[in-house]
């Protein structure tokens, strides 16, 4: 880059749940960064419904609340989107040259999304030669318009300019390498946990090799308290997230919780089988767990036990240097697997695409 930026960008998660953002400030010289704002807002039940926004009001209040009480001074944010707007693929397509593909890759594109061309931004990256060497690979990231335009909407009309869109796939990604590096002889599997999606993503060799999102998450469980127990989202969430609540005894909260988990198991297992079984020589050593969801203490257990692995959760603030007076060890723990996205989105840069 020939232009240091002198502010960073804001990383602006804005999840069903709740809205996070973070500021990473990079250090001087050599590589790392240090936390300097981070805050969690959350966001009334119905607001986001998978991922459509339904009310933009309280989305605009999450945003302004949690950039003053976090008190962010930077306006331009980095942003991100996942769920079924977003195709992100690895396709092999015909040797060409760069201007050919550039040309090309929205018909390339046309066979792989399940939309109108004309209705996804697209962006790629050349991975490289194929083994067989007539064709290459070829990352394909394909984002719905009216998706990016809603969300880009109302952090605007939040006042904040949207420089960056990314998507939560990657930003896990980026907050994975950036704290713990990408070990060159390792198969990991990332998930992210959320309230309506998870992010399942394969770092194997010291690359990403694979991406996909589940239209499930920490809602399921709640939606299913609810359900059985014929109790309100607030009474269902508050017991699944451990405060015990009258109404629902602790014997009839577990099997509701079990149940779920082997849901959420199934699916998390039949996505990582579907990358491992087109490669036949690598298997699974590591699972390493983000978003609010993960933090649902049966979860880790349930899936070291389907696929006979380590489970490990990703501290995003692992290799990040924190200032305990303002961010006490207690409460940043307590943010930590919310904030892994906009953590990852902290770090983009204002060029980046
Ligand atoms: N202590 C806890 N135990 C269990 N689940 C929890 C706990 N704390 C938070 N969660 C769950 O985490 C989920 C929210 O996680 P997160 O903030 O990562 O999702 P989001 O970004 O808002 O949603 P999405 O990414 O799906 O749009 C909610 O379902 C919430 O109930
Ligand atoms: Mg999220």
């Amino acid at each position: 880059m020939f232009f240091s930026r002198s502010k960073p960008l804001v990383g602006l998660d804005i999840g069903t749940s709740s809205v996070k953002a973070a500021v990473l400030k990079p250090h001087r010289k050599g590589k790392g960064f240090t936390l300097q704002n981070l805050g969690i807002e959350p966001l009334p039940p119905e607001v986001i419904v998978e991922g459509a926004i339904m009310d933009s009001g309280p989305i605009i209040d999450a945003i302004n609340r949690v950039c003053e009480v976090a008190r962010i001074k930077s306006n331009e944010v980095a942003v991100s989107l996942s769920g079924h707007s977003v195709i992100v693929k690895r396709v092999s397509i015909p040797s060409m040259s760069n201007e050919e593909l550039a040309e090309s890759i929205y018909w390339e594109a046309e066979q792989y999304i399940p939309f109108d061309v004309d209705d996804v931004n697209l962006d790629y990256q050349v991975l490289g030669d194929s083994a067989d060497g007539d064709s290459m690979e070829v990352l394909l990231v394909a984002v719905k318009k009216d998706k990016i335009n809603d969300y880009t909407s109302v952090i605007t009309q939040a006042g904040r300019i949207p420089l960056v869109v990314d998507v939560d796939v990657f930003a896990v990604q980026n907050a994975f390498e950036v704290n713990y590096g990408l070990a060159p002889n390792q198969t990991t599997a990332l998930v992210n946990v959320g309230a309506a999606v998870t992010n399942v993503s394969v770092i194997s060799g010291g690359h990403s090799r694979f991406w996909r999102d589940l239209s499930m998450g920490g809602n399921n469980y709640t939606e299913a308290i609810q359900r059985d127990m014929g109790v309100s989202f607030e009474t269902a969430e508050a017991a699944k997230c451990g405060k015990s609540q009258d109404e629902i005894p602790a014997e009839e909260l577990t099997p509701i919780l079990e149940t779920v988990n082997n849901e959420m198991v199934t699916e998390i297992q039949k996505t990582i089988d579907f990358f491992l079984s087109s490669h036949s020589d690598e298997q699974l050593d590591k699972i390493v767990l983000a978003g609010g969801g993960s933090r649902l203490e049966s979860l880790p257990g349930a899936l070291g036990e389907r696929f006979g692995c380590k489970v490990e959760h990703l501290n995003p603030f692992e290799a990040i240097t924190v200032d305990e007076r303002a961010f006490p060890k207690e409460a940043l723990a307590e943010m930590a697997p919310a904030a892994v996205v906009a953590v990852g989105l902290a770090i983009r840069k204002g060029g980046d695409r």
